[in-house]
């Protein structure tokens, strides 16, 4: 659609003549006019007149590139100067046409406005496209409990709500913050994390909020802190739950006044970011405690988004570990290709303390210590392979000695290679001590001489 902003009709008519069949003509005699359809309308391409009555052809460019970036300008001019072309140029007009202009100019220039818009939607459209891809490609897990987790993602992306995500160590809550920022409006603008429990509160309030130059000993210059680095983008404060308590008001201030102030420097500066804040504290019980203060969990607590542990989405264990083999082999440069159904069986019932990253670590190491292309339960390690089910929080001592004693024995028995007095050794205990022990744990001397030759192959 081609909008002709002129004040004199005729140059409007010929336009709208000479464009018959190739595209819809929309007219305004004025800037103002011309503005309001631009905001109304889906216009592609405008062919402006510099010289207007009331506002100058320039400064309605600027305007119409305000409501749409993406429109195509093309500035019709009665007497051709350069002072104006370059500045039009600058302010992102297409192209320029001098009156009188001939028909097929017009239609040629048109045109490849027209083609040029196309081609910028469609580079917009894709990259939309990648970019929502992107942002989930990388979570890899469809369980019921994750889905909900995207679904809320999806819901938030496009707002800048303050989030709160809490999880266990290696849920993937640093993932979800990035996926987070990457299908929302902020996407092209920074990513900026700040692990608030990795370094000392003095440092981390300038790490936060920079400092002038001269503000403590070794402050040589002045350093922008990561508020104004991520300044129109994301901030993920992870480990919010360490914040000592006297950072705390001024994280508060930055988030209620969006405003903070350098070390040093006491002007206030105006910072313009998203809050994302993760951590695997019980900040309600930090607040009760004394040690978070509640008007900052309010304030960080407008979405929370809780990342479920691994062991309550046991179907995610499979395509997780498919995914993280894959990358290793990749990244190692080995042939490894799959896992065997025992391995695969073995992590599924595992319960999974470390979450995601545990099991990323595993596959690592088994990848590593590969020797053929299907990783097999000997390549996994035994406390994982050995874990039951049904673990802590019902384990009596009783039952939790037995288990770790079966653990130890299986273990010497796997380092003396099924050599039975060999293990006994290794234990501290005589080779018949160690038969009753395997009979009463229920393990025949076959089987643990099988996970033994398993093992050490
Ligand atoms: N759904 C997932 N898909 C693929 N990789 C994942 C997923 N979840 C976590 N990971 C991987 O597991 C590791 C831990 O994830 P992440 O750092 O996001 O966890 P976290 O919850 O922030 O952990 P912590 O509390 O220890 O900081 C990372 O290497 C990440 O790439
Ligand atoms: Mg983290």
């Amino acid at each position: 659609m081609v909008l002709v902003i002129d004040d004199e009709p005729g140059v409007r008519t010929s336009v709208r003549m000479v464009l018959d069949g190739v595209c819809e003509v929309l007219e305004a005699s004025d800037g103002p006019a011309g503005i309001d359809i631009v905001r109304a309308r889906d216009v592609d391409v405008c062919l402006l007149d510099v010289r207007l009555p009331g506002m100058e052809g320039i400064e309605v460019l600027d305007r119409l590139k305000r409501v749409d970036a993406g429109l195509e300008v093309v500035l019709v001019t009665a007497v051709r100067t350069v002072r104006t072309a370059v500045e039009a140029m600058k302010l992102g007009a297409y192209d320029y046409l001098t009156k009188p202009f001939a028909a097929d100019d017009l239609r040629a220039i048109v045109n490849r406005a027209l083609e040029r818009r196309a081609l910028h939607r469609e580079v917009l459209y894709l990259r939309d496209e990648l970019a929502r891809h992107e942002g989930f490609d990388q979570l890899v897990g469809r369980s019921p409990a994750m889905r909900r987790v995207y679904e809320l993602v999806r819901q938030i992306a496009d707002t800048s709500a303050t989030v709160l995500i809490t999880g266990e160590s290696g849920t993937g809550k640093e993932m979800i913050a990035r996926a987070i920022h990457r299908q929302g409006i902020r996407r092209d603008r920074p990513f900026v994390a700040v692990n608030c429990a990795a370094l000392p509160a003095e440092l981390l309030e300038s790490e936060l909020f920079g400092h002038e130059r001269g503000a403590f000993t070794g402050a040589h210059a002045r350093k922008l802190g990561k508020f104004e680095v991520a300044h129109t983008g994301t901030l993920l404060l992870d480990e919010v739950g360490a914040l000592r308590l006297d950072l705390q008001p001024k994280i508060l201030r930055a988030l209620q006044e969006r405003e903070i102030e350098r070390v040093g420097g006491g002007r206030a500066i105006r910072v313009d970011v998203r809050i994302i804040a993760a951590t695997n504290a019980d900040l309600r019980q930090a607040v009760m405690a004394g040690r978070f203060r509640e008007d900052l969990f309010y304030r960080l607590h407008v979405v929370p988004i809780a990342v479920p542990p691994l062991r309550e989405r046991r179907e995610d264990v499979a395509p997780l570990a498919r995914h993280f083999l894959a990358k290793y082999a990749r990244q190692f440069g080995k042939p490894v290709t799959e896992l065997s159904p025992g391995a695969l069986d073995a992590l599924e019932r595992y319960h999974w303390p470390g979450n995601v990253r545990e099991l990323e670590n595993i596959l690592a190491r088994s990848v590593a210590l590969a020797s053929e292309p299907i990783v097999q339960l000997d390549q996994i390690p035994l406390d994982v392979a050995l874990a039951p089910v049904e673990t802590e929080d019902q384990l009596n001592l009783r039952e939790a000695r037995h288990e770790v004693e079966r653990l130890l024995i299986l273990r010497a028995l796997d380092r003396a290679r099924g050599n039975q007095t060999l293990a006994a050794r290794l234990l501290g205990m005589h080779r018949n001590t160690l038969l009753v022990k395997l009979a009463q744990l229920g393990l025949r001397a076959t089987e643990a001489g099988g996970a033994q030759s398993a093992s050490s192959s």
